[in-house]
């Protein structure tokens, strides 16, 4: 086990998101996303925040199992002002892919690009013949190419998304694959509000992961939904060479209309090389924590949650004692829930899976399933549509021992 050091230092930077246009970004040590932090599981990570902007900010560690004191929200510190730094120091007891962000100001924050990649690697994980991350978001510009302004009453409302689809920090860019190989894509939604119906051109691919890492076993699909703040694995290939096809989102109505299919990257696909990829039938055994017909121990309403402001207070919650929460959602728009610091199971979804967001599609509800491990502090859920967040669509609650 290792302590990975790392500074990561919010300022101001020229995003220059396609050849010769740039925008007033914020990246972490400039870079748009910040850099990829990687850890093996059981490492202890370190990492000092240095607040190089004229506001303040926190670093999230989203889907990370910290500390109360280390989940980076103002209910578990003050902000970190500007010339001011603070030190995070945590153990990472998971496999997956993470990633971090800004608590403070985030509809402005994020959308200027102040997240970042973290990827945990367990023991005994499937070789692919490539690992990589790709951040999907997007940006809204105005006519003039200037970033639009920030969060009237329309936008806190409907959510912000624009017209510029980005990977990586970048606007529809090329990437290539070699012939043959097979590769693992860890796919994350960094968007304010824009959800991703991932395709790759129709062709077929497999799931292997979720937020909380791997799922039980491999699942064939064409199509993926990622909303803000999700993550998914993939098992990406074997193509052929000289095949070009698009990574792109097909239309989702959540409840704000259907988008059209949008392009977010171009995957060419290169001369073969030889592959040594295996992903077994069996990637990890998920032991359900409940049955599917227990009683709820909690409604969470999204309408009331809307509704309810800043200062929304849920009830305690005791350590080893089991939540089954039920999402309800009356409005007439979807909401990505995220609850922080711990992993739950969805009920009615098969193969289980280790969340921390997910989707509560428009008049439907979602059932969920958590144990508070022993972990006591402040905690909060929230939509992670950020505009929603900043409207107040949160509660804090309290996790005793
Ligand atoms: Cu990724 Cu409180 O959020
Ligand atoms: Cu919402």
């Amino acid at each position: 086990m290792q302590t990975r050091a790392v500074e990561l230092e919010a300022r101001e930077t020229d995003w220059e998101y396609a050849p010769g246009r740039a925008v007033p970004g914020m990246g972490f040590n400039g870079s748009v996303p910040g850099p990829l932090i990687e850890a093996a599981v059981g490492d202890t990570i370190r990492a000092r925040l240095l607040n190089s902007l004229t506001q303040p900010t926190t670093i999230h560690w989203h889907g990370l199992r910290v500390p109360a004191s280390m989940d980076g929200t103002e209910s578990v510190q003050t902000a970190v002002e500007p010339g001011a730094s603070f030190d995070y120091e945590f153990s990472v007891p998971d496999a997956g892919t993470f990633w971090y962000h800004t608590h403070v100001n985030e509809t402005e924050q994020l959308e200027r690009g102040l997240y970042g990649p973290l990827v945990v690697r367990g023991p005994g994980e499937p070789t692919l013949d490539a690992d990589r991350v790709l951040m999907l978001d997007d940006l809204k510009l105005d006519a003039d190419g200037r970033l639009s302004p920030f969060a009237d009453d329309h936008e806190l409302h409907e959510g912000r998304e624009g017209d510029i689809r980005l990977v990586n920090g970048l606007q529809e860019p090329e990437l290539q694959i070699a012939a043959g190989q097979l590769e693992r894509w860890r796919v994350v939604n960094a968007a304010n509000t824009r959800f991703m119906r991932v395709s790759l051109g129709g062709r077929p691919f497999s799931i292997l992961g979720s937020d909380g890492g791997l799922i039980g076993a491999p699942v064939e699909a064409t199509e993926v939904l990622i909303t803000p703040g999700e993550r998914v694995e993939l098992a990406v290939g074997p193509f052929k060479e000289g095949e070009v096809f698009e990574l792109e989102s097909l239309p989702y109505d959540r409840g704000r209309g259907e988008p059209s299919r949008e392009r977010f990257a171009t995957i060419r696909v290169g001369p073969a090389e030889a592959s040594s990829a295996h992903v077994p039938e069996v990637l990890r055994e998920i032991a359900p924590l409940t049955g599917n017909g227990i009683e709820p121990t909690r409604t969470v309403s999204m309408k009331a949650l809307m509704h309810g402001g800043h200062g929304q207070r849920d009830d305690d919650v005791r350590v080893g004692e089991l939540q089954v929460w039920e999402l309800v959602n009356e409005t007439s728009q979807d909401h990505p829930f995220h609850l922080h610091g711990f992993f739950f199971q969805v009920l009615s979804e098969s193969p289980l899976a280790w969340k921390d967001t997910v989707n509560v599609p428009q008049k439907a509800q979602v059932r969920i399933a958590w144990l508070p491990d022993d972990r006591p502090g402040d905690w909060m859920y929230h939509c992670h549509i950020l505009e929603h967040h900043a409207m107040g669509m949160m509660a804090h609650f309290r996790v005793v021992a």
